[in-house]
């Protein structure tokens, strides 16, 4: 399957057309940026880094029976994905306090939740995406009460598979943020990526972060950390 047009250009990836009418192929770029595009820098073999371990990772929630974009890994940096409407959410889940909500509630760093905290911010570069609620989504238009309702379910078992799948290779899921999109006959389903650009892992021993926060705060060894988070999901995924 061949790229044919670009259609839209994010700040880690390319959309490109393909010859399935209902498929897009995604391409990930070495492109990093932070603070809403504000530092930006490009991270070596950081698309192909993100682009195999976002496969591995859509892979266990498919055999998790989570609906999700995905249909196949093309090459070294894109992926072939269902063609779907990006609900406008970014959609966070917190099991350890770090970042935003550290700074924005003054708690500590590393401060375990007593429960997976589930957030809503509106995907909207201009205001900055927002930290929202379910109500605001609604005010929005961007989705209806029962889509609500199966993101958040999902959203809550996404976070359990992917808590044990980094648990068996001693990584603490601090947080994530994920994305859906809706398939043309209305279905919700994961889309976006799930890596390191997009999740707080930090290794269980140690605590060392192993994710973009290595970027955002100037920590070094970027790409060795991604490429950590690789290795150890390559001890498993043929499991
Ligand atoms: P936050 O603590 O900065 O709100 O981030 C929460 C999680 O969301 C963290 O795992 C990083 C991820 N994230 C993104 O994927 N994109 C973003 O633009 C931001 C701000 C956070």
């Amino acid at each position: 399957m061949k790229k044919l047009n670009m259609i839209y250009e994010g700040k880690a990836k390319q959309l490109y057309t393909c010859e399935r009418e209902d498929a897009l192929i995604i391409h990930y770029k070495d492109d990093a940026t932070a603070f809403n595009g504000a530092k930006k820098a490009q991270i070596e073999h950081k698309g192909m880094l993100n682009n195999a371990i976002s496969t591995i990772i859509f892979k266990e929630m498919a055999r998790a029976g989570i609906p999700t974009h995905y249909l196949e890994t093309l090459n070294d940096r894109d992926q072939l994905c269902k063609k779907v409407h990006i609900i406008p959410l970014e959609v966070i889940v917190r099991n350890v306090i770090a970042g935003g909500m550290s700074k924005r509630l003054n708690i500590p760093e590393g401060t375990p939740s007593p429960k997976p905290i589930y957030e809503l911010c509106y995907k909207n570069d201009e205001l900055g995406d927002p930290l929202i609620n379910e109500d605001h989504a609604l005010a929005l238009g961007v989705v209806s009460e029962s889509e609500l309702i199966t993101i958040k379910t999902l959203t809550l078992q996404i976070n359990e598979v992917l808590k044990k799948l980094f648990d068996q290779v001693g990584i603490l899921l601090v947080d994530f943020k994920i994305e859906f999109g809706k398939t043309p006959d209305g279905k919700i389903v994961l889309a976006d990526e799930i890596s390191p650009d997009t999740c707080r892992f930090w290794d269980k021993e140690t605590m060392m972060k192993l994710d973009k926060d290595r970027f955002r705060r100037d920590l070094g060894k970027v790409e060795d950390a991604y490429q950590e988070i690789l290795r150890r999901l390559e001890l498993i995924k043929t499991v």
